[in-house]
């Protein structure tokens, strides 16, 4: 058998054209030519649960943490892996990393919520936020969250009557004045920036902080999302040290995914690499991916409805979700990969538009599917960051389930919302 044969053995289920990187790890193609996510049928899946839903391959997210954890541990002593819980703050996916060791970056009082209903023990909390209000400091404080990371000198006179004489630690939130590469909406590195204490304001805060009575342990700084430059996070490193000499920096998260076949991610080895080329030995190093942790592990399933051609101008191509269950590419110009759950391909030229009342609700503007039907099953891959995150009930639609596939068992961590959920408020 020749190589090029045996290859073609070895790679019977395996997805084409590079679109392996993309899907969650472990998908591939039936026998019969049908995505299979988590050992589970795409097909049977809509079927079952209905669409849109959020599928996971619940192996995907331990898998990556899990290598997340490991390219720090093979450099450093000293780190700690955080999950930025806003790119998918779901309990189900909360508890995977609590199991997994992780720690959790939570954002407000309800993302605290959720990871202590999750299991995370409280000292491996760290709370987040620009502009925490009295009654989430109070919830934090009261719940033992290991950090606080301070945003800025309000909140230090804040949390110092609310933490009143409590050893509470901290970290204090530093603009660096680095502007990595990427879309200005989640770029928070430059000092033009609503987050975190500007360079010039550092010293003041940190004697405040110590001041107030408070445990200053360190410092962190986050530069943005869907980072690819490394250096960065080296220059990043450099800039903190450069402050002080504190036991525990926190460099950020931002590790990018990919949502495209022709995207090349860096590897969690190698940001690690970056970020603690320059650590000193003694110092903890901590790093708070989101994205990288779940996004590949998603994908939407969607049902078409509509195919409508355009003469001499396109085809639409109309599912039955869109703006709600994924705002990105309104929003940043997200670009996505979909196909055809069970006809991969790319023959038909199409923009895959969702079923919301705006012109704006395009999903894939240019995309490519194999002979587009009504009632084909379309699957979205990469939609598992920032998806179930920022959807939302326009034109009163209910959100979709959370499912989690794993070696062929499909189950729901999240029911898809019901009529009766969209009253469920109203006063009567
Ligand atoms: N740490 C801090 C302080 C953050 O603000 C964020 C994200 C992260 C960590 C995690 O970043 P990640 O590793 O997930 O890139 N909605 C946008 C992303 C906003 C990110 C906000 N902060 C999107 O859909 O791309």
């Amino acid at each position: 058998m020749g190589d090029d044969a045996e290859q073609a053995v070895v790679d019977a289920g395996a997805l084409p054209g590079g679109l392996g990187r993309v899907y969650p790890l472990g998908t591939r193609l039936s026998e019969s030519g049908v995505l299979e996510i988590g050992g589970c049928d795409a097909v049977e899946l809509a079927r079952e649960f209905g669409t849109p839903a959020y599928v996971y391959a619940e192996d995907d997210m331990r898998e990556r943490a899990r290598a997340t954890k490991a390219a720090f541990a093979e450099r450093a002593v000293r780190f700690e892996v955080l999950y930025a819980s806003k790119a998918f703050p779901c309990t189900a996916a909360l508890r995977i990393f609590a199991e997994e060791g992780l720690s959790v970056d939570v954002a407000s009082g309800g993302e605290l919520h959720l990871a202590l209903g999750a299991g995370f023990p409280p000292e491996r909390i760290y709370m987040h936020g620009n502009n925490k209000s009295e009654a989430e400091l109070e919830q934090a404080i009261a719940a033992g969250v290991g950090h606080v990371i301070v945003d800025s000198l309000d909140e230090i006179d804040r949390l110092e009557r609310i933490a009143a004489g409590r050893e509470q630690k901290v970290l204090v939130r530093v603009t660096p004045g680095i502007e990595p590469e990427t879309h200005r909406a989640i770029r928070t590195g430059q000092e033009d920036s609503k987050f975190g204490i500007p360079m010039r304001g550092v010293e003041e805060a940190l004697a405040r902080v110590e001041e107030a009575g408070l445990e200053l342990r360190g410092l962190h700084a986050h530069l943005g999302s869907q980072v690819f430059d490394l250096e960065v996070y080296q220059s990043l490193a450099d800039v903190l040290q450069e402050i002080g000499d504190y036991p525990t920096i926190n460099l950020g998260g931002g590790f990018a995914a990919a949502y495209t076949r022709e995207d090349r991610p860096p590897a969690a080895s190698e940001y690690a690499e970056a970020m603690l080329r320059h650590a000193p030995k003694d110092t903890t190093v901590l790093c708070e991916p989101g994205r990288s942790l779940v996004a590949n592990a998603g994908v939407t399933l969607y049902t078409v409805g509509t195919v409508k051609q355009v003469p001499a101008i396109r085809t639409y191509v109309a599912v039955d979700g869109g703006m709600a269950d994924n705002i990105r590419p309104m929003l940043y110009g997200a670009v996505y990969e979909a196909d055809i759950v069970s006809r991969l391909g790319d023959s038909t030229p199409c923009r895959i538009v969702g079923m919301h009342c705006e012109s704006g609700d395009v999903l894939v503007p240019e995309a490519g599917l194999e002979d587009p039907r009504p009632g084909d099953v379309l699957a979205i891959p990469a939609t598992g960051a920032y998806g179930h995150a920022m959807a939302s009930n326009y034109n009163a639609v209910p959100r979709p389930p959370v499912v989690f596939c794993r070696d062929g068992d499909a189950r729901v961590v999240v029911r898809r919302e019901t009529y009766d959920d969209l009253t469920r408020r109203d006063e009567r």
